[in-house]
């Protein structure tokens, strides 16, 4: 089972995802925790091009692709040896981030074609404003950069009308959002 965690900045995804991977383990399962950008050469190259700035849209779109290539060789052979794949951002941070850097959604769903849909799809949702207000922090282009997490927010709201989506209220504190993590997963679990 691919579980993805989905969400903008500050939405508190790592948090979540350390909390279900323990509750998964107490559990009895084996559970493999992983991420976007990854630890890798294309991932690291990645981070630091997004610091730096200066890349086209288009060419951040096909590293991320090219990242999660790489990736998916590590979670398809986790899935394949029976473990549940927790992973903290996937294909729908490039649907939503992407689209709202200005590129077709089309193509960025194109690019990434070679990526298996997964199975449940956390959708942490809350307003950027409260996001960036528990960044702390990071206040530079402030402004910018609500209005771009607004528009990744409403792309993430189109893409959790899909079956494979769970929109969890992101708003509250971290034991209520645990609560319905592990209500919502259990319900997945149990039906399969
Ligand atoms: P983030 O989850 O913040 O990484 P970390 O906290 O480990 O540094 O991801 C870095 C940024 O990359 C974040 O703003 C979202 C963006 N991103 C995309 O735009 N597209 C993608 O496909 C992915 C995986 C991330």
């Amino acid at each position: 089972m691919l579980i993805a965690l989905e969400g903008i900045d500050g939405a508190g995804k790592g948090t979540q995802a350390r909390l279900l991977v323990e509750w998964l383990r107490e559990r009895g399962y084996r559970v493999h925790l992983t991420g976007e950008p990854t630890s890798g050469e294309i991932g690291r190259l990645l981070r630091r091009m997004l610091v730096s700035g200066g890349l086209l849209s288009r060419t951040e779109a096909l590293l991320f692709a090219a990242d999660r290539s790489e990736h998916l060789r590590e979670i398809e052979r986790r899935l394949a040896a029976g473990e549940v794949v927790v992973t903290d951002r996937y294909v729908y941070s490039s649907l939503a981030y992407q689209s709202a850097s200005g590129l077709e959604l089309e193509w960025v769903r194109q690019i990434n074609s070679f990526a298996p849909e997964a199975e449940l799809v956390l959708y942490l949702d809350l307003p950027p404003q409260v996001a960036l207000e528990r960044l702390g922090g990071r206040r530079r282009d402030r402004y910018e950069r609500v209005e771009f997490l607004e528009r990744v927010r409403r792309a993430y709201l189109e893409l959790a009308k899909g079956e494979n989506f769970e929109l969890i209220d992101a708003s509250r504190g971290v034991e209520e959002v645990h609560a319905e993590v592990v209500r919502v997963v259990s319900r997945r679990l149990e039906g399969r």
